[in-house]
Order: C-alpha cells, then sequence, then structure tokens
C-alpha cells in the first residue's frame, strides 16, 4: 500500500504526526515539495523533535528517507537540522536519508530576497516564512535555478552563484540591505554540500526499484491544500503543489503508484501568515492560546485559529482524491461548549459549498454554519476510537459527511499513542 498524505487546511494540521503513526508499517518515506518553511513537530517516546527538511521516518531505525527533486532545499539549513536531530540521539546514515541530485538549492541570497518582497509588499505582504522558498522556486521555474547536480561542477556553480549573489545584490542595495559577498556564500554553501555529499544520489531509480518490489512508501506533503500554488487563495500561498499531484511530480514516482491519499485536518482550522480566512474566531484563538496551542514550529508566531470550514474541506478531498480522513487536535476542543461548523459561504446572497477563485470575493463571504455540542470531556485519554465521548463521534461523523470521505484516524493529543485508528464497522 503505498500512501500519500497530505493537509487539507493551510498547513500545521498535525500531519507529521499521522507520517510517524503510519512510518511504522512503511519501507520509505518521501517528501515531494516545499522546503523548509514546513515544520514538522512528532513527539515519540516522550522526546520533542522539530523536522523541517528531513522526512519524518528519519526517527525510525532501518527506514528509508528520501528528499525528492521537487523539493527546494537549503544546504545550510538542513546541514543545521541533521546535527540537531543527531544531537537527539537520532543516527543519520546515507543508506537512511537519500537527496535527490534533481532537487534546487535556496541559497542564501533566496532567504534575503524573500524577507525583502515581502518588506517592499508593505501590509500587502503574503506573511512567508522568509525561508527563501518563493525566490528559489521562481528561479526554478525561471530555468535559472541551481540544481544539487550542478553542485558536482564547481566552475559552473561558482559562476552561477556569483551572477545570482550580483543580481541580488542589486535589488537588496535598493532596499538599503546587507549585500552578499558571493566568494563567502561560495564558501559557506558547498561546505554544507561536501557535508550532505554522501546522501546524494538519482533517487528516482531507488524509488522505482523500492516501489517495483513491493516496499511501502509514504509520501508526506507539507504545508497544505490551501496553500497550493494553484488551489490555495492565490496568492496568499507558497510556491509548490502542495496537494496529491505533487508527491508524483516531486519524486519520480508515477500517479499508478499511489493507492491511498490520507487528507489531514484539525478539528477546527488554523492559519499563519496573511490572506483570507472566513471563519477565523478572535474567542477561539484566544482560548488555543491560552492553553499553549497553536504556535508555529517554523516561525513561533501565533496561529489564527477558527471554525472547522467544511467548504474548504470538501476542495481540499476533491482536488486531492482523499481515500481517508485523519483528524487531529480532537481534544483541543475538549472544553467548549458549543461547536461551530461552516458548511457553505454567503457570497452576495448566494450560497458556495466550494471556495471561489476571485480574490475579492472572499473579502465577502460570510460562512454559514451550524451549531454541535461540545463534548465537555478529556479525550486525551482515549485509546481507541469506540472510546470517544459520543458527541465527539458526532461532530466527527458530520465533518465525514459534509467533506465526503470517511474518518480513518483521530489524534487526541500529541504523543504517538494518542493517535486513534478508526475501524470501518
Ligand atoms: P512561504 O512558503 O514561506 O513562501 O510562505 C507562503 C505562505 O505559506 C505563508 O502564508 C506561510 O505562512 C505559509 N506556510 C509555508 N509553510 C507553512 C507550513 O509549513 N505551515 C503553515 N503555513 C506555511
Amino acid at each position: 500500500m503505498n500512501t500519500i498524505i497530505i493537509g487539507l487546511q493551510w498547513g500545521d494540521e498535525g500531519k507529521g504526526k499521522i507520517v510517524d503513526y503510519l512510518t511504522e508499517e512503511s519501507d520509505v518515506v518521501i517528501r515531494g515539495q516545499g522546503g523548509n518553511n514546513a515544520g514538522h513537530t512528532v513527539i515519540a517516546k516522550g522526546s520533542k523533535y522539530v523536522l523541517h527538511l528531513l522526512p519524518s521516518g528519519i526517527l525510525w531505525d532501518s527506514k528509508i528517507n528520501v528528499i525528492g527533486n521537487g523539493v527546494v532545499i537549503d544546504l545550510i539549513g538542513l546541514v543545521q537540522e541533521i546535527t540537531r536531530i543527531e544531537s537527539q540521539g537520532i543516527v543519520i546514515t546515507p543508506d537512511k536519508l537519500l537527496i535527490s541530485d534533481r532537487a534546487h538549492v535556496v541559497l542564501p541570497v533566496h532567504k534575503e530576497l524573500d524577507a525583502a518582497r515581502e518588506a517592499a509588499l508593505g501590509e500587502h505582504k503574503i506573511g512567508t516564512t522568509k525561508r527563501g522558498i518563493g525566490p528559489a522556486y521562481a528561479d526554478k521555474v525561471n530555468r535559472c535555478g541551481l540544481r544539487i547536480a550542478d553542485f558536482l561542477d564547481r566552475e559552473y556553480t561558482v559562476q552561477q552563484i556569483t551572477r545570482r549573489v550580483a543580481e541580488a545584490n542589486e535589488v537588496l542595495a535598493r532596499y538599503d540591505l546587507t549585500l552578499f559577498v558571493a566568494e563567502q556564500v561560495i564558501e559557506e554553501v558547498y561546505t554544507a554540500f561536501e557535508r550532505l555529499r554522501p546522501h546524494i544520489s538519482n533517487t528516482i531509480p531507488v524509488l522505482h526499484a523500492a516501489w517495483k518490489s513491493g516496499k511501502k512508501l509514504l509520501f508526506e506533503g507539507a504545508q497544505g491544500t490551501l496553500l497550493d500554488i494553484d488551489f490555495g487563495t492565490y496568492p496568499f500561498v507558497t510556491s509548490s503543489n502542495t496537494t496529491a499531484g505533487g508527491s508524483c511530480t516531486g519524486s519520480g514516482l508515477p500517479p499508478t503508484a499511489i493507492d491511498a491519499v490520507i487528507g489531514v485536518c484539525k478539528a477546527y482550522t488554523t492559519r499563519v501568515g496573511s490572506g483570507p480566512f472566513p471563519t477565523v474566531d478572535e474567542g477561539l484563538s484566544e482560548y488555543l492560546h491560552g492553553l499553549g496551542r497553536e504556535f508555529g514550529a517554523t516561525t513561533g508566531r501565533p496561529r489564527g485559529c477558527g471554525w472547522l470550514d467544511t467548504v474548504l474541506l470538501r476542495f481540499a478531498c476533491m482536488v486531492n482524491g482523499v481515500t481517508g480522513l485523519a483528524v487531529t487536535n480532537v481534544d483541543g476542543l475538549d472544553e467548549y461548549e458549543a461547536l461551530q461548523i461552516c458548511t457553505g459561504y454567503d457570497i452576495d446572497g448566494i450560497v458556495h459549498t466550494l471556495p471561489p477563485a476571485d480574490r475579492k470575493a472572499w473579502d465577502r463571504a460570510v460562512p454559514i454554519y451550524e451549531t454541535l455540542p461540545g463534548w465537555k470531556s478529556d479525550t486525551t485519554g482515549c485509546t481507541n476510537f469506540s472510546a470517544l465521548p459520543a458527541k465527539a463521534k458526532a461532530y466527527l461523523s458530520r465533518l465525514a459527511e459534509l467533506c465526503g470521505a470517511p474518518i480513518q484516524f483521530v489524534g487526541v493529543g500529541p504523543d504517538r499513542v494518542q493517535t486513534l485508528v478508526k475501524i470501518t464497522e
């Protein structure tokens, strides 16, 4: 069984935890898009691990982890991440972590250009993670990016970095920002490249061989459907295809290799960065922040919180072909009296059950809610689906009905044992 795991909202759905759970029965875990803008927190055996570029399978012995061609890799950031995870006692050998030689590289100048562009946009900023993701993908699409394989040709790469630094400096000078020195950039990225070199290979035949020999593949999506460059709330999106198709283009494995798509969503909705968020609710945000929840793993920013939005989820289930839902953070709602579920948007008097494409229509979207009773009890100790309170089950079943996909997993806490599997009767 080869499975894609996808975020159905604006990222931060708790995918890392579900990936970690499913990794137990997988052989290979693959990242196919995004970069170190992603932040997956996994709690296993009482320890907390924050992963950005490393696939979650890295926490397990004897699993192969692949950073595919569709990922943009900050070489320096990846080395730092490996060092940090190794200092937590995880061993990362070249046969455990494979990096595609076709992946594009995020240079230090990309990060600064990301920040400069955000500053230039002022109040219209995207609210990016400033990890250089947009500029790196822009260079890729503009056919002037640097790929990992290019680093094997030092002369060419030095030439390209020198050119890119000069171009970036022109932009940065306009904003009175610190300029880069090409030699220093080259030195830094090459040091990181040399550290990563044993992990680099043509990962495509490796993945095909694993597929053909019946190994179980797990694709770990980063960010979420509403941040997808095509299907998200454009322009307030990231720069990759975060939806199921991105797993194929980002790894070299074809759609025919995929058996299942697990869509992960929270029992409510969160968003960081700018952009539309019809169901945002101040009271719920304050409540969840008060519990110490919903602060970003990558940037530490507090996330905006809102009610469950099934307009978004219905669309996300469609474009991803979701075969099963994983609903996380159900315990976040444990104490709430009454819960709202958004079933549609009223836009100029017309009910929409799918998100609009027109960016201005979002501003006029008024959520249509139905109210369900809260379960007012602690779910964190539940060890199986049937142990959940009846009202929690009713909430989940309404969610599934409105989204058109069955519930497969429920998360009631950060620990691995707090992932409940719903056995279909
Ligand atoms: P970028 O990916 O850094 O360019 O940021 C673009 C948008 O995607 C911003 O709204 C970010 O907050 C958001 N974003 C990027 N990565 C993540 C993530 O892993 N979780 C949640 N939001 C993200």
